[in-house]
């Protein structure tokens, strides 16, 4: 890796602990303005100071951010497609790499949809990222979107998911929490990190889920809906820095959320 891309990714994945917590907000580039997140800048505010990288659209960016933030940015390049639309996995980039550069970004993220008639369209963007990415020292965020199929989320689909996204050249991955999860870190040679997916029923199945997550070889969380949908999003926040971070027990990081 070249001193750029691996100054990026020192960034995102804390030198200290080798993890990160990152905040995800770009969710509204295909649900539009979903619950808690009409508007993001105001979701935020008393969050980032909890987050080691944000990860949104370019339009959130540059409207709903100030240009002061001091954490990296992981910019979400991929979309054209909606949760009205024919088919979520009909996605492509629509965010330039000189974009991502001229928007300060320590990263850029795309969805590939495996086991999609859209799979092909979609593994020549991130490989077509991966080049570009090389060339600027920019790395590549691969997530492994299962669209509205959420059932598809076991160990043998995300591990075949994972491994051709770190084969085609992904720096990162970010993937769903599954059972038997370890199976799906060791055959992915990259950093892989969770995402929290739609909102679980209790604050500790959140916990739970980062606890294991981490236990079993993920590098972090790059979650959502379960922070910032909850109504105690900054109790939340610090809970899961305590267990991504300090490798603290779910009891542990449960007394943050009081
Ligand atoms: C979804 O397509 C987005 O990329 C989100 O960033 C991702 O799903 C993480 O958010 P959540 O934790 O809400 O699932």
């Amino acid at each position: 890796m070249d001193w750029g891309m691996k100054n990026r990714m020192s960034r995102l994945l804390k030198p200290e602990t080798g993890k990160g917590v990152w905040l995800a907000i770009d969710h509204g580039y295909f649900l539009g303005p979903i619950s808690k997140l009409e508007e993001p800048g105001k979701a935020i505010r008393p969050l980032v100071g909890f987050t080691d990288a944000l990860m949104l659209t370019r339009g959130v960016l540059r409207n709903c951010i100030g240009a002061n933030l001091d954490i990296p940015i992981i910019l979400r390049v991929s979309g054209g497609n909606s949760i009205v639309g024919p088919a979520l996995s009909d996605e492509g980039i629509q965010t330039s790499m000189e974009e991502a550069i001229r928007l300060n970004a320590s990263a850029v993220a795309l969805s590939i949809y495996i086991g999609t008639e859209h799979e092909h369209k979609t593994l020549m963007a991130l490989g077509e990222l991966v080049n570009q990415g090389q060339r600027y020292g920019i790395p590549v965020l691969a997530v492994t979107a299962v669209g509205k199929e959420l059932a598809k989320r076991d160990a043998r689909y995300l591990g075949l998911c994972c491994r051709i996204a770190s084969e085609l050249g992904a720096q990162a991955v970010k993937t769903y929490y599954c059972e038997d999860f370890e199976k799906v870190a060791k055959a992915c040679p990259v950093p892989l990190v969770i995402a929290g997916g739609p909102k679980l029923k209790t604050e500790l199945d959140v916990l739970k889920l980062a606890y294991n997550a981490i236990k079993e070889g993920a590098k972090g969380v790059d979650m959502g809906r379960n922070i910032w949908q909850s109504d105690n999003a900054v109790g939340m926040i610090k809970a899961i820095r305590k267990i991504v971070h300090e490798n603290a027990s779910v009891k542990e990081a449960g007394k943050l959320l009081k």
